[in-house]
């Protein structure tokens, strides 16, 4: 890689770098288009919006809402990757400036239109709050986060040139300089949104989810504004199992090499392991304990005891 004129502060994997929006990183290709999101994004009521930190379950969160919300379209998931599913406001939605997809998708006369972001709710909160319209926010444990964050860049195009050596991903994960870091902000501004709002804003968790996923998908029915009633209990079991990661990531269209056109990775990069603490195989003890200081220190302090 060649040597470039950035800070320590701001580089984030060799000498690639991160840039700043009130306080958070994103990748520099990201920073208008999140400007668009931000100044245009005019939400409709009745949108859902499913909101979270970077490999923390959103294909999982992808498939699932839109499973619930369209119950009779679960073929759907077998030819299309949910995130075509469910588009990105900062990368399909207000992605490239010359394409059309930005009107195709904010016309679509869905009800609700279902949109998904990485967007801290410290930047997009304004605009949630003033349309109404439902956020749902997963958040994962931070090891597993991390350890799939890693896992996940070291298939990116850049890669070829250098790794992303594990050591540098822990220590930029803990002071925050990773895409749409800091991590610890991105969930409590959504915790605390959903803490303030719950009829509003629902707020997951993957290990809940992992742990009984049907009770949680009638959560999120009712969340909604669509229950299932007592007689669909076999249309949510077989929601739960269209969108459970064995079957995800057996369709031919996860299992693609080929590249997405909306991120520099292949389609099958979105489905890995799928398990609750996976990171114990990947993880020294030391950079166990840098974390869990760092966990103990921005969550357990606010309030919030997980991920340790
Ligand atoms: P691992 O890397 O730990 O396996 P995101 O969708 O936010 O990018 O998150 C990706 C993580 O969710 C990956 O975790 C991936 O394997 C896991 N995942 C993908 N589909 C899933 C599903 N249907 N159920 C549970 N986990 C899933």
């Amino acid at each position: 890689m060649e040597k470039s004129n950035f800070s320590e502060e701001e580089k984030w994997w060799g000498d690639n770098h991160l840039e700043q929006i009130n306080g958070f990183w994103f990748m520099p290709m990201l920073i208008p288009r999140i400007h668009r999101v931000l100044a245009e994004f005019n939400p409709r009521p009745s949108d859902v919006i499913l909101s979270s930190f970077p490999k923390t379950g959103t294909t999982w969160l992808k498939s699932l809402l839109y499973s619930i919300i369209n119950r009779s379209s679960l073929d759907s998931l077998v030819n299309n990757n949910p995130r075509d599913l469910v588009p990105f406001l900062e990368i399909q939605v207000y992605g490239d400036q010359e394409s059309s997809d930005s009107s195709t998708y904010l016309s679509s006369e869905d009800t609700p239109r279902i949109f998904s972001t990485h967007i801290p709710y410290q930047l997009l909160g304004k605009t949630l709050e003033s349309s109404g319209c439902r956020v749902v926010y997963v958040a994962r444990n931070p090891k597993d986060t991390l350890n799939s964050l890693w896992h996940f860049a070291n298939k990116w195009e850049m890669a070829v040139e250098g790794p992303w050596e594990l050591e540098e991903a822990v220590e930029k994960f803990v002071s925050g300089v990773v895409p749409d870091g800091p991590y610890y902000e991105h969930v409590l501004g959504y915790r605390m949104a959903g803490l303030n709002n719950p009829d509003k804003v629902f707020f997951i968790t993957y290990e809940e989810l992992m742990d009984d996923t049907k009770t949680h998908v009638k959560k999120l029915a009712e969340f909604l504004g669509c229950p299932f009633v007592e007689e669909e209990d076999k249309k949510v079991e077989e929601i739960v199992k269209c969108c459970s990661f064995g079957v995800l990531k057996n369709h031919e269209v996860n299992k693609s090499e080929d590249y997405t056109t909306w991120a520099p990775t292949p389609y099958t990069s979105f489905f890995r392991q799928a398990k609750v603490g996976d990171y114990r195989n990947h993880l020294s003890d030391d950079a166990i304990k840098r974390i869990d200081a760092r966990t103990e220190e921005k969550f357990y302090k606010s309030g919030f005891v997980y991920g340790i």
